[in-house]
């Protein structure tokens, strides 16, 4: 059966930035485009990422960011925090939530954040305490849960052994990630069945990128099965560095425009975030992959 309401989780500053090829996007930019998306009625917003500059050039900026928005009472200003230095750096910028990521494949973890999964989860360990005395909760990413660009296929048991160490170690959420949208609706729900077996549906997220098209159909299934938590991108932004051929998240305007025929409930302005989804195109020269946005159009 389906959920009442979805918190929808605005990847698009993050996840739809990080990637993004050509100059540096100017911090004033990501700043207007963080209001734009609280304005919008988005609760949630993945600004930054406090990771290495010179291995995500596009997120340097991440204090800056923090710096500049508005911060509209009632929603969350989360960031990426890779390692202790990261948490360092959030913890100033005064983030309101962070993330820590590794994946359910060696190889992406090696290539994605150069150590292996067992030690990325030996370095969150510190992040996890610190966040703690801090008051900051931490929400846990595990890539690749429906396939690797180098491992191929993944087992749902890897899948959920990761989820689980992440959820023993203090992780609020696992968000699930379709790092390279390979899944399909029935591979989607079958992971899931698996992984819910470890860590209960309401502790997890999804997170599926649109890069074979599948992703809102597969959002859709895992919705079904009680998933309530969703992350996605405005304008379907982004892809990942380490993941070659990587497209962006479903887009944000797309879910919204799904979930409200399904009369379920997110508090997001469909015409306010198609504005915005237009603006930020606009604003990187870039096409819109929103498939709503495109017919609905600029005003
Ligand atoms: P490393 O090279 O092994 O780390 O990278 P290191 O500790 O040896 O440090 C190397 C240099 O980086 C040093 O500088 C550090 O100070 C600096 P140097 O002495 O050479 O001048 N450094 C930092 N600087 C700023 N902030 C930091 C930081 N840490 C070290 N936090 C590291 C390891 C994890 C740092 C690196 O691999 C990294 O930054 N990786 C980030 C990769 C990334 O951001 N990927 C994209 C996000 S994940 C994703 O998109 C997937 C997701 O969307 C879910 C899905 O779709 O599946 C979440
Ligand atoms: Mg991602």
């Amino acid at each position: 059966s389906l959920p009442k309401s979805v918190r929808i989780v605005e990847v698009g500053p993050r996840d739809g930035l990080q990637n993004e090829p050509g100059d540096i996007i100017p911090t004033e930019v990501k700043v207007e485009l963080i209001n734009r998306l609280s304005d919008a009625g988005l609760s949630y917003v993945e600004a930054a990422s406090f990771v290495s500059p010179k291995w995500v050039p596009q997120m340097g900026d991440a204090s800056a960011v923090m710096a500049g928005i508005n911060r509209k009472s009632g929603v969350t200003y989360a960031a990426l925090t890779p390692n202790m230095k990261g948490l360092e750096g959030a913890i100033e910028a005064k983030v309101d939530e962070v993330a820590v990521f590794s994946a359910a494949s060696e190889a992406f973890t090696q290539k994605n954040i150069n150590c292996s999964i067992k030690e990325s989860l030996e370095r969150f360990t510190p992040i996890m305490e610190t966040a703690k005395a801090n008051n900051i909760r931490v929400r846990g990413y595990v890539s690749t849960v429906l396939g690797c660009p180098y491992n191929g296929d993944i087992a749902p048991e890897q899948v959920a052994a990761v989820c689980r160490d992440m959820l023993d170690m203090g992780c609020y959420e696992i968000s699930l990630g379709d790092t390279i949208g390979v899944g399909t609706p029935l591979k989607a729900k079958k992971m899931l069945e698996v992984v819910s077996k470890s860590v209960p549906v309401e502790k997890l997220a999804a997170h599926f990128h649109d890069t074979y098209g599948q992703a809102l159909a597969n959002l859709y299934a895992v919705i079904e099965e009680g998933i309530a938590v969703v992350d996605t991108s405005v304008a379907g932004l982004g892809g990942c560095p380490y993941a070659k051929g990587a497209s962006g998240n479903v887009a944000t305007e797309d879910v919204l425009y799904m979930l409200n025929g399904l009369g379920i409930e997110t508090g997001v302005d469909l015409n306010k975030l198609v504005a915005t989804s237009h603006w930020i195109t606009q604003q990187l020269g870039r096409s819109n992959g929103s498939k709503v946005s495109l017919a609905i159009g600029c005003e």
